[in-house]
């Protein structure tokens, strides 16, 4: 690989959820070996590097995001030799791979949670947050993403601990440098054992505004306020940044709170990490549907906010969200495909979310033990107080990350090639339709995308341009000597350009119809066209 510092700028990434991509045991839950299994396929795709959501130890409350040993695999997905040897296979074909840091928190089962619960002078006690409490008052009225306080009270010490997600995830405290030392070595040991670098789980909320802090409803980040990038992370993300840099590692953050305006201050040469998710884009009407207007509005934002400095992440879907082909799409093909070329050459690094390469869609839930995240089975039965079943499932799923963690669809065979045995999540029953061997059509679509951004400098560090940005549904942009036109939409959209375009002048290099491109154009549902400048040369024109 070229040693040039901006590389992941060609990258595309693909996102593995390890626990149902693929199940090489036969236990019903997919395993490191069947990672390996199928990095030929990956390599098909083109993808450069993987990011794999948490394998560590843990007792699996958060989906994995709450770790009981950060230096150990846990045992439903191998073994740490076996990791190494995913680690071997995958730099063999030229991947990189990325894990989650999760450091924001850890599971209530660390050892380390587990010895800070014991006294008030036990010598883990200050690495996580405790406050004066009784049963019925909390230090504050803050509330954690996952409902309700962030507080809960122990009363072996009488005194409640802090957490922004549930309470089995209690937060490091970060202010002291004990434990900053010890997340540190950790991260150097993984570096070390030759993991390429990190998705930065939930970095924004490492910082705390002080306990007496009030919500003001007005504010932007709602009842997040207190934990949304507060003044102070920057001292944290600096000592993050310097052990990075040391080993070239590539990073992502999640980042929710970081305003667009700020992103360049993470990502740019000077920045903490190399690019950033924003969680703007993920907005739904009341019926659980995606506002495409605002979704592209979003996108906009953060294109412009990132255009001189810094450096986008780009997705569609992944492990939190349902499937963007049934959110901003309608479940069809062709919009999956639209949803496809509106966001793959934008300007940033792409990710794919498994099954997404496919057209993989939303789980149709008909009952409550189909959900397999915590958060949403206890949201169902907390509705249950007030709402028939029915009601209450439907409230719960609409927006359900379940939808985006049933198994990865490879064929048509029973459990979808994913198992031999019964899988820890139900499958889709599209599954005989959608899959890898199937749906061959949507997967050549993000083949080509992603050469074209290996092969064109336009698309992976070209400039950007948008056109019609006030039309309801239209997403239409330029790289440099590339014009992409999509409808996101299922209607018409008639568009006219307030300059005169030569048809002959551009070639027309993928489309979901042939066309030429004229000043005014009528795009169909969901159509998708990609243009390219011809050069002067090409044009048999070289005097101007
Ligand atoms: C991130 C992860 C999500 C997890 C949360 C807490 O948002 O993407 O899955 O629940 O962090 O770790």
């Amino acid at each position: 690989m070229k040693n040039d510092k901006n590389y992941f700028h060609r990258f595309v990434g693909y996102q593995i959820y390890p626990k149902s991509f693929r199940d090489s045991n036969g236990d019903g839950v997919g395993d490191v070996l069947g990672i390996i299994e199928k990095l030929p396929y990956l390599k098909k795709l083109g993808v450069d590097f993987l990011w794999l959501n948490p394998i560590y130890k843990s007792p699996q409350i958060d989906g994995g995001y709450d770790i009981s040993d950060y230096f150990a695999i846990d045992e439903m997905f191998g073994n740490l030799d076996e990791l190494k040897r995913l680690f071997k296979e995958a730099h063999k074909l030229n991947f990189k791979i990325i894990m989650d840091l999760v450091v924001n928190h850890t599971s209530d089962q660390h050892p380390w949670f587990l010895a800070s619960k014991k006294s008030k002078d036990n010598p883990y006690r200050n690495f996580y947050l405790w406050e004066d409490a009784t049963a019925n008052q909390m230090p504050n009225d803050w509330i954690s993403f996952f409902g309700g306080s962030t507080w809960t009270f122990d009363k072996t010490t009488n005194q409640a601990y802090f957490h922004v997600f549930a309470k089995e995830q209690p937060d490091l405290n970060w202010k002291n440098p004990e434990l900053r030392a010890e997340i540190y070595k950790m991260i150097r040991w993984w570096l070390e054992l030759g993991l390429d670098g990190f998705r930065l789980d939930a970095i924004s909320h490492i910082q705390k505004k002080s306990w007496d802090f009030k919500i003001k409803s007005w504010r932007a980040n709602g009842p997040w306020q207190p934990f949304m990038n507060v003044t102070g992370i920057e001292d944290y993300m600096k000592e993050l940044k310097d052990i990075f840099n040391e080993y070239g590692a590539l990073t992502v953050g999640e980042a929710s709170g970081v305003l667009s305006s700020d992103a360049p201050n993470w990502t740019d040469e000077n920045g903490y990490i190399d690019m950033i998710f924003e969680l703007e884009q993920n907005v739904r009407r009341p019926d659980g549907s995606g506002d495409i207007y605002k979704f592209k509005q979003a996108l906009i934002r953060w294109q412009k906010a990132q255009l001189e400095r810094g450096w986008n992440a780009l997705y569609l879907d992944n492990h939190d969200q349902p499937r963007s082909i049934d959110i901003f799409g309608d479940g069809s093909e062709i919009s999956g495909k639209a949803l496809a070329v509106a966001y793959m050459l934008l300007r940033g690094t792409p990710f794919i979310y498994q099954g997404q390469e496919i057209g993989m869609t939303n789980f149709p839930f008909e009952s409550f033990t189909q959900l397999r995240t915590i958060e949403n089975i206890r949201h169902y039965k907390d509705l249950l107080k007030d709402l028939p079943e029915t009601e209450a499932l439907k409230n719960v799923t609409i927006n359900a990350r379940d939808h985006a963690r049933t198994p990865m669809q490879w064929d048509k065979t029973e459990n979808s090639g994913f198992s031999k045995n019964m899988p820890w999540m139900e499958v889709n029953p599209n599954y005989e339709t959608i899959n890898v061997v199937e749906n061959t059509s949507i997967f050549k679509l993000y083949q080509w995308l992603i050469k074209l951004r290996h092969d064109e400098f336009s698309i992976s560090d070209g400039l950007i341009k948008f056109y019609f940005e006030k039309h309801r549904t239209a997403f239409v942009y330029e790289r440099n000597d590339f014009l992409i036109l999509t409808n996101l939409g299922k209607t018409k959209a008639n568009l006219k350009f307030d300059f005169k375009i030569e048809g002959k002048n551009y070639q027309q290099i993928l489309g979901s119809k042939k066309c030429e491109l004229s000043s005014k154009m009528t795009l169909e549902g969901w159509e998708y066209q990609v243009f390219k400048k011809i050069s002067q040369e090409e044009n048999g024109n070289e005097t101007n």
